[in-house]
């Protein structure tokens, strides 16, 4: 059996980057696979959240993922506090896994910066939670974007490190899925950056709750270069500015972004980014008219959570009994 998970942060400030990179894949794959949807407010306070936020941010990112178009009758929305196994699981992983693994990851060095000894345990430990998140549902695939694949790697590390420490063929070995010709957006303001949620200027990030004018403004204050847009792919090399409005196209059009340059090849950034403005606008504002109505009724979003809990609770008990009786666990 083939089954999905994924987990976005609430953290505010949903963008671009999380539409093409995860969020419309997510709505793609509901077809072919059984789907596991998590918003992971236990990895968001690995950095301090002020609690009302926090709850703001898992309706807003649950409303966000019900206007982009996840089905959460067909398949699973919840939030991963709801479900203790989350939890337990981690605890067991942190276990098997090793301090040199953690050390090795970019996300935790980028985040955690010249402060190392500073931040919480649980930035250091989150791989850990992240491999109980998708291991939980014993899922086979999971869509992410590019920045995820290293703690991906991690994951089957861990399912294997498990199944040999304890001599059973218990956890599948995940396969990442990287889809599409946006998997790593990088922020209008530089294209060495990537487009993320923290990024102190709104102007590098393009957030699903912007109005048109706001869209078209930051396309318009885009950082480029000065030649007009190239013919192929290949010339795209050493202009990641470039590069990266190409591919932002690519992914809102469905097409490759040899194709995109196909037809706009020779023309001077000021006309691109009018009609990517265009594009971008139709696909983000129906979103976001979705969201602003599903926002008005905060009950309805907290009934699709516990709902959705409840259904991924009954996969995780029984995923927890197992592996309780593999660690030698009395359990009750
Ligand atoms: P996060 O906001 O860190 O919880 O990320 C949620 C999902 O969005 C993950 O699958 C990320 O890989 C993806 N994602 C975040 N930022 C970007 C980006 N700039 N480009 C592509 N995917 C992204
Ligand atoms: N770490 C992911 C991110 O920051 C979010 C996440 C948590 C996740 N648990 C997950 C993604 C499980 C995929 C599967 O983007």
């Amino acid at each position: 059996m083939n089954r999905i998970f994924s987990g976005i942060q609430p953290t505010g400030n949903l963008h671009l980057g999380n539409y093409l990179g995860a969020i419309r894949n997510w709505v793609a794959l509901q077809d072919e696979f059984e789907c596991v949807f998590c918003v992971v407010d236990q990895h968001a306070i690995t950095v301090w959240q002020d609690p009302k936020d926090l709850l703001r941010h898992t309706r807003e990112m649950a409303a966000a993922l019900m206007a982009a178009g996840l089905d959460v009758e067909k398949h699973i929305l919840f939030n991963q506090s709801m479900v203790p196994g989350h939890s337990q699981l981690a605890w067991i992983f942190e276990c098997v896994a090793r301090m040199g693994w953690m050390s090795r990851m970019t996300q935790f060095k980028e985040k955690a910066g010249k402060d190392r000894e500073r931040v919480s345990l649980g930035l250091f430990a989150y791989p850990a939670l992240m491999a109980a998140d998708i291991l939980l549902y014993q899922a086979t695939h999971v869509p992410v974007g590019e920045d995820q694949k290293q703690h991906l790697e991690l994951t089957r590390d861990v399912a294997q490190k498990f199944n040999n420490d304890f001599g059973v063929e218990y956890f599948p070995i995940t396969e990442p899925l990287i889809l599409g010709e946006a998997t790593r957006v990088m922020s209008l303001r530089d294209g060495s950056k990537k487009m993320s949620k923290s990024d102190a200027s709104d102007f590098s990030r393009i957030n699903l709750t912007d109005d048109a004018d706001t869209i078209a403004q930051k396309f318009r204050k885009a950082k480029t270069d000065p030649e007009p847009l190239p013919a192929t792919v290949e010339e795209l090399e050493g202009r990641p500015e470039a590069s990266n409005l190409v591919g932002i196209y690519a992914a809102l059009a469905d097409m490759t972004k040899a194709g995109v340059l196909d037809q706009v090849g020779g023309r001077a950034f000021s006309e691109f980014k009018g009609e990517l403005t265009d594009l971008a606008v139709s696909v983000l504002e129906p979103i976001n008219t979705r969201m602003k109505v599903y926002l008005e009724d905060t009950d309805r979003i907290d009934a699709v959570l516990r709902d959705g809990a409840e259904r991924a609770n009954a996969i995780a008990e029984s995923v927890i009994r197992d592996v309780y009786d593999i660690v030698g666990f009395l359990r009750v």
